[in-house]
């Protein structure tokens, strides 16, 4: 496990658009796992930068995406589709043919979750899996737990994580109370993993990833067992590794 330390935000975000674009230079068909939240939102700016200067091209390559809201259709402009297409799909050359997320509306939702599962194992596994954190440690949306889970699964998200989600909501109430997560298990396949956190309220969850015990208590602790993981941090959320 590599930890790199940056001065801030903006940082921090240059030094994952480095590692992502690079990838993508070696293998213009990579398979990229992709996260929401407000934390990857700088590096799909930087990649979005990159890709209109011509140093970098989406075209052949394919995405999944770490989790959805359970109940939201990908027009909600509350859904983690929506998202990805604002932030970064809508801007760049990908086909969107190939960039999957979720279906928070599937009918068959344990039928869709193995799908899930085997087009990411059909498509080879992802090269290159980008994570942001919650404030307990949750990796996608692997909340606290007894055990590790193995596959993409439908979660009960938990109070903590609700609340910290209702900032992007009018209503507490229309926050969802469940969502479609890969699991420990998928993410730990990827070949590579880049976590990266920004500020003084990840600085327990960073800490606990890196140093903790390895505990389905705090999913992200498990990365300390994969072979190519890069945690990339503002001085905020490292505060304690320091
Ligand atoms: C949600 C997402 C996670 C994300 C986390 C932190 O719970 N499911 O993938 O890492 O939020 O979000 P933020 O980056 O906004 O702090």
């Amino acid at each position: 496990m590599e930890v790199i330390i940056c001065k801030d935000y903006a940082e921090l975000s240059k030094k994952a658009a480095e590692i992502f674009t690079e990838q993508i230079n070696n293998k213009p068909d990579s398979i990229l796992g992709l996260a929401t939240g407000s934390t990857p939102e700088g590096l799909y700016e930087n990649l979005i930068q990159t890709y209109k200067a011509g140093k970098l091209t989406f075209k052949d390559i394919t995405s999944f995406n770490l989790d959805e809201y359970y109940g939201l259709s990908g027009d909600d402009d509350q859904s983690y589709r929506y998202f990805m297409d604002q932030k970064l799909f809508n801007h760049v050359d990908i086909n969107k043919d190939k960039t999957f997320v979720p279906d928070g509306l599937a009918k068959d939702i344990n039928a869709f979750m193995d799908d899930y599962e085997k087009m990411i194992a059909d498509k080879g596994g992802i090269d290159l899996q980008i994570l942001g954190i919650g404030i307990n440690g949750h990796i996608g949306f692997n909340e606290p737990s007894d055990s590790f889970s193995k596959k993409t699964s439908l979660v009960d998200l938990t109070p903590s994580t609700i609340e910290a989600n209702s900032r992007f909501f009018d209503k507490y109430e229309d926050v969802p109370k469940k969502a479609i997560s890969m699991g420990i298990g998928t993410i730990m396949r990827s070949r590579k993993i880049i976590l990266m956190a920004s500020g003084e309220n990840k600085q327990d969850a960073i800490y606990g990833a890196v140093k903790g015990p390895i505990s389905p208590k705090l999913s992200a602790s498990v990365l300390q067992l994969h072979p190519d993981v890069t945690i990339i941090v503002d001085e905020a959320a490292g505060k304690k590794l320091l």
